[in-house]
């Protein structure tokens, strides 16, 4: 059964997410590399707005530096757009409105939570109805974590990332997250990965196993427990942004010694995540963050994958 399009305009939220756990296996290839990852979608948001329009087009804003955001084909939302229109035979196009809370190059998937509401967003709007099967794996072919994005939650990605099973996580993680305006390229932060291990020899054993996300990283999840998950979160990609960013040590450094339960960089950075223990907690580390100069907010998970609001 199909759903008629609407003509009124489609608005969607997507979160952004921190991976809680990321082991990087070996690179493939065509430059992707095997993972495992627990993702967990949190309460920083991406705001997507579709209306009718005659071709495809878009416009960002935000309470972020929007200012590196292309707005033409480069724009993996327009790039959503145009897949589903294809897919589909939809002939018409599509203005999307983007409000960002998610930063830029940051490591939380901002641009793929922008993908995975543009789909949903479309989807609605044309009135394609092409149902959840089909549009996580149209999210796939737009990238490994669009999938995570529309799903939301708490769930374990392996392969690119985008090949999900569910976590169960139960309550509620508190975060502080320390932002940067200057973002970090997530292509240059696997290409310092792979040079780091090549230079140590390291390739070897990665590329023997199947990465997997630890029993104890399940547990915690499955537990609901802050302190339990700090002890076990852990980021493969943490030492190459470090390497990139080597100012980002010291942000860890403050949160760690600032009541945070422990601190990890956020996918490819250079977004660096703490969890706290409460959410009063997080708060105080907030503020002991701002008073030290740093941009620093608060964000719980696990939240909701894109879903029309309005
Ligand atoms: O799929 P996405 O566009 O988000 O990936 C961005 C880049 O991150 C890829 O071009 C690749 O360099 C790197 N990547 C990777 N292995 C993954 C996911 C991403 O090497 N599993």
């Amino acid at each position: 059964m199909s759903i008629a399009s609407t003509s009124t305009p489609v608005r969607v939220r997507a979160p952004g997410k921190i991976n809680v756990f990321l082991e990087v296996g070996c690179r493939e290839d065509d430059g992707y590399h095997q993972l495992a990852t627990a993702f967990q979608a949190v309460s920083l948001y991406e705001d997507l707005t579709a209306e009718h329009a005659v071709g495809f087009t878009m416009a960002v804003s935000g309470s972020v530096d929007v200012s590196a955001v292309p707005v033409d084909d480069r724009n993996l939302a327009l790039r959503a757009a145009r897949l589903l229109a294809a897919e589909t035979g939809y002939r018409g196009g599509v203005h999307l409105e983007v409000v960002k809370q998610v930063p830029v190059a940051g490591g939380m998937g901002g641009g793929s939570a922008d993908a995975a509401a543009a789909l949903v967003a479309c989807d609605a709007l044309w009135g394609t109805d092409v149902g959840s099967q089909e549009l996580h794996r149209l999210a796939a072919r737009l990238g490994a974590d669009v999938p995570f994005a529309l799903r939301g939650g708490t769930a374990i990605g392996t392969g690119r990332g985008d090949e999900l099973s569910a976590a169960l996580a139960r309550g509620r993680f508190d975060w502080v997250l320390v932002v940067n305006e200057d973002g970090l390229s997530t292509p240059e932060v696997y290409g310092a990965l792979d040079r780091h291990r090549e230079r140590h020899h390291l390739d070897i054993a990665p590329a023997r196993k199947t990465p997997a996300v630890d029993a104890a990283v399940l547990q915690a999840l499955r537990a609901g427990d802050a302190a339990m998950l700090a002890e076990v979160l852990r980021n493969d990609l943490q030492a190459a942004a470090l390497s990139l960013r080597p100012d980002l040590a010291a942000t860890l450094e403050l949160g760690e010694s600032s009541g945070a339960l422990a601190g990890i960089v956020s996918g490819s950075g250079p977004t660096v995540a703490f969890l706290a223990e409460s959410p009063e907690a997080a708060a105080e580390l907030q503020a002991v963050l701002d008073a030290a100069g740093l941009d620093a907010l608060l964000a719980h998970g696990p939240v909701p994958g894109a879903r029309v609001i309005g």
